[in-house]
């Protein structure tokens, strides 16, 4: 099948009201920015793309900070080379490069307009376009919308727009605190928000899904796999490379708890909707409406190509959301 016709194949959702139609599943691009993952191979990368776009994968989500562009300069390449049509998501990093994002930093100093304008340019750059489907905050805090320097970084959005070099903006929240922008969704002036959300940390579906699907603003789910946590492919003696952020991530006695909790979810969910955990994950973001693509980190094809068939239309219902509530487990491993 041609790559055109390809994103016939997989179900789709608007990205918030008026916003372009996302394939449900997406393309979480971090991984293939070779930082802070390890080992990773370009050529592997970009068959993980191509693969993506066989199979009406159609929403790419990447940043500046993925290695210094990297992530999109591939995500750029495969689609130069495939001729294909995407919607392609970045970021524009903090100027101090703090993540999370402190409730006390000053905006000249994390989003100046000028570090902003800036960053879209370079974008727009890496991923050779004239204009930006959507470029997302790469942190967010509420209270910067009290900084003095707001209403001008507020003006530069909304002139970046009308020169028609960015179509939408977009924030990506905090790690642990999903709240983190809902002042952000009330001003009207993002398009779309970017969230971890997973089985092992529902918060998101407390406040901002809710909010979101009132707003209209479109909910990309980040996460699913709780960075592999929620595949049912890690166990108690899978090692992660010194340059592998995972290495601190399920270090000490995380790793233990996650795959006996992994072990106990993988009873619960796989059955007639779900042949592993991995899809019942995937499944899990989908069964919410407001979200609109949940975006996996893939390096690998069969990662792709497995992932893809999530997206069948059959999720969760309210009964099985239930079930699955019980196995929330909110931690900040990051950290
Ligand atoms: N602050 C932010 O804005 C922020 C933070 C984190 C993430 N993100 C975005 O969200 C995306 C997704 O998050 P993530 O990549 O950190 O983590 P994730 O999607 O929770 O997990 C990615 C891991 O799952 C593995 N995997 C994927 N499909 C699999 C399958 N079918 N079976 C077994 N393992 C599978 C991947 O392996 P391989 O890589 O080997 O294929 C990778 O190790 C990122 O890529 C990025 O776009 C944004």
């Amino acid at each position: 099948m041609p790559i055109a016709d390809a994103a016939l194949k997989l179900p789709h959702r608007p990205l918030g009201r008026g916003g372009p139609s996302v394939s449900e599943i997406g393309f979480g691009g971090w991984g293939i920015g070779k930082s802070m993952w390890g080992r990773t191979d370009d050529r592997e990368s970009m068959d993980s793309l191509r693969a993506a776009l066989e199979c009406g994968i159609d929403y790419f989500d990447t940043a500046y900070a993925y290695g210094r562009g990297h992530s999109e300069r591939l995500i750029a390449r495969a689609l130069k080379e495939t001729g294909a049509r995407a919607t392609v998501s970045t970021k524009v990093p903090p100027q101090n490069m703090e993540w999370p994002g402190h409730p006390r930093a000053r905006l000249a100093h994390v989003f100046s307009p000028e570090w902003v304008r800036l960053g879209a340019e370079r974008s727009l750059r890496n991923l050779g376009v004239d204009s930006l489907d959507l470029l997302q905050f790469h942190v967010w805090r509420d209270e910067w919308l009290k900084d003095p320097l707001w209403p001008e970084l507020a003006e530069t959005m909304r002139a970046l727009k009308a020169e028609g070099k960015v179509k939408r903006w977009g924030a990506s929240l905090n790690n642990d605190d999903p709240e983190s922008g809902v002042e952000l969704v009330r001003t009207g002036l993002i398009d779309s928000v970017q969230v971890l959300f997973n089985i092992f940390d529902q918060r998101a579906a407390d406040r901002l899904l809710p909010l979101c699907r009132e707003r209209g603003v479109g909910v990309v789910a980040r996460c699913p796999f709780d960075e592999g946590g929620l595949t049912g492919t890690l166990t108690r003696e899978t090692r992660f490379e010194p340059e592998d952020f995972r290495a601190h991530y399920f270090g000490g006695e995380r790793l233990a708890e996650t795959v006996a909790r992994a072990d106990r979810l993988t009873v619960a969910v796989v059955g007639p909707k779900a042949e592993t955990l991995a899809q019942a994950a995937l499944k899990f973001c989908l069964s919410f409406d407001a979200v609109a693509t949940v975006i996996p980190g893939m390096r690998r094809a069969t990662h792709v190509r497995s992932n893809a068939r999530a997206a069948d239309g059959r999720y969760f219902d309210a009964r099985e959301l239930a079930e699955l509530a019980k196995h929330r487990w909110v931690r900040d491993f990051y950290l």
